[in-house]
């Protein structure tokens, strides 16, 4: 098989607001990721996928764009971005930038205009609708909460928007927007970027008259047009963010044509522990079964027809060390775990910033928090008659800031991450959890990460090895095999913190333990808590 750079690639998520501050403003910052970028050669990635530095409000953190081309200034400049691209190219790290297409910022020139009047050149990028005050066109409900609908008296129509009231979504039904877009993009492309995540991208082809956001008729349609005028110029990685995408779907997305994206960033398996039909933050226990079922149709249904990305932790999404293995007494063997769990499949990981150190949720007072979404939550909710006890709970398991809290550098005052005060308060376990404490010692978390990363250059099998589940129903044990033509690898783990019997030894019979997570070796017969083993031969 013949594969894609991007295929063998492990891509690092910089969330920029909270990696590096670099002029003692409390805000992360272009200059500040450069000044980290050996950090992250040595951890050998090869890409960076950098959420949104374009002019902002920062309403929902910099996916709310006001300018599209433009770096917003508490970020830096748009030659800080050009400096980037060229410093991370020199030790060969792309620069993924994220899309936000669905939506913009309701400062965004566009939108000012279109709020003049309805004859407006503009007022046809976004989607209208007449009405009275007080009656919105229909109920639907935005992803933040509150009604989807935005009444604007000047004009007497309300305007849609699936997110907070200042990200209007925009119409791709205008043919003149969608090559605004698309011009944007070329203008990016020549500017070095070297691929692009698309944000919520599966929500574009909305038709708010009958009801739908994800998944309109014409989405793929969209997406063949934006990816033939924009991403087939040239060998650039596009990752389409879709929480509605169904393993049905996904080849559509990733089709090994190129014709629209080159994978598809999935959630399947995130939304496992929340109550069925509910919302994120009823929180149920992790169904561990399901969890290898789902994880595992992915890679078998898909396997040849598509591509999938790998990924524990993003931005929106608590730290899983924290959720799915244990924060306390088995911190560094969990999170080893889970890293070797996810990185042996087959797709193409994604380490978000602080995950290769294990880093963890925090608990905060309400008003320590900075996140919109948890803002509204907590607010409606409480409304809604919940004990602020249960909300709390909710958002210490699930909350967006559990992720965005400040990258963890060192044991200096509020981590290294800045010289001033930060925006979002520091994990104060950021003493013992940090970069310099990791970096030399061959037993840390972040040791495993760089070792795991180096496997997957080193072995195809871990790129198109086909996929194996063993003992599906077992109730402690994630274990597969891959297999290619040369090579057959096998993964084996305790997702949990009792000691059990391993019934795979002869799995393994003759094969090279490659990488493990306890120094001593293997007890045969025996997985210990969270043990978690890769075998080669
Ligand atoms: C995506 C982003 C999230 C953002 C939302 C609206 O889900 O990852 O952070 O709030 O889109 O743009
Ligand atoms: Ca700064």
């Amino acid at each position: 098989m013949s594969s894609k750079w991007w295929q063998k690639a492990v891509i690092y998520q910089i969330y920029p607001k909270s990696f590096q501050d670099s002029n003692g403003d409390g805000i992360g910052d272009l200059r500040g990721i450069i000044s980290r970028l050996d950090y992250l050669e040595e951890l050998g990635i090869n890409a960076v996928w950098l959420s949104p530095v374009c002019r902002s409000p920062q309403k929902d953190n910099g996916y709310d764009i006001s300018d599209y081309q433009d770096i917003e200034p508490i970020f830096g400049t748009l030659d800080d971005m050009e400096e980037l691209m060229r410093e991370a190219k020199k030790r060969n790290i792309r620069i993924i930038m994220d899309l936000v297409l669905n939506h913009s910022s309701d400062q965004h020139r566009w939108f000012l205009e279109a709020k003049k009047s309805k004859d407006n050149p503009y007022h046809d990028y976004y989607v209208w609708k007449d009405g009275v005050e007080g009656v919105p066109p229909n109920d639907m409900r935005g992803v933040f909460g509150g009604s989807c609908w935005e009444w604007v008296p000047e004009l007497q129509q309300y305007y849609f928007h699936q997110f907070v009231p200042e990200q209007p979504d925009l119409n791709w039904e205008n043919p003149k927007l969608r090559q605004e877009l698309y011009d944007m993009i070329n203008w990016w492309i020549d500017k070095g970027a070297g691929g692009f995540r698309l944000d919520v991208i599966d929500q574009i082809a909305k038709e708010p008259d009958k009801g739908i956001t994800a998944n309109g008729p014409k989405l793929h349609e969209y997406f063949r047009e934006l990816s033939k005028n924009t991403f087939q110029r040239g060998d650039y990685v596009t990752v389409g963010e879709a929480w509605s995408a169904t393993i049905e779907r996904a080849p559509l997305y990733s089709n090994p044509d190129g014709s629209e994206f080159s994978m598809v960033f999935q959630f399947e398996h995130i939304g496992l522990d929340q109550q069925e039909g509910k919302e994120k933050w009823d929180l149920a226990p992790l169904p561990f079964v399901k969890l290898k079922e789902v994880l595992g149709k992915w890679q078998t249904e898909l396997y040849g027809k598509g591509w999938n990305s790998l990924f524990w932790d993003n931005h929106d999404l608590p730290r899983i060390v924290s959720r799915w293995g244990n924060d306390k007494e088995y911190r560094i063997e969990s999170a080893k775990m889970l890293a070797t769990v996810l990185h042996g499949m087959q797709g193409t990981p994604y380490i978000y910033q602080g995950e290769e150190l294990g880093m963890t949720n925090v608990q905060y007072d309400i008003d320590e928090y900075n996140d919109v979404e948890i803002k509204n939550m907590y607010k409606e909710r409480l409304t809604a008659g919940y004990s602020k006890e249960e909300i709390m709970k909710s958002i210490y398991a699930k909350g967006r800031d559990n992720a965005r809290t400040p990258m963890q550098w060192d044991d200096s005052k509020n981590a290294g991450f800045t010289k001033g005060t930060p925006w979002l308060k520091v994990n104060p376990n950021y003493t013992d959890i940090n970069v310099k404490a990791q970096r030399n010692d061959p037993d840390s978390v972040f040791s495993y990460y760089k070792a795991l990363v180096k496997l997957r250059k080193e072995h195809e099998v871990f790129v198109d090895g086909t996929f194996k589940m063993y003992l599906p129903e077992d109730e402690n044990i994630f274990a597969y095999e891959r297999k290619n033509g040369n090579e057959r690898m096998v993964v084996i783990c305790n997702f949990y913190g009792t000691e059990i019997m391993c019934p795979l030894m002869d799995e393994v019979k003759g094969m090279d333990l490659i990488l493990t997570n306890y120094k001593d070796t293997e007890e045969a017969g025996k997985l210990r808590p969270y043990e978690a083993r890769l075998y080669i031969k």
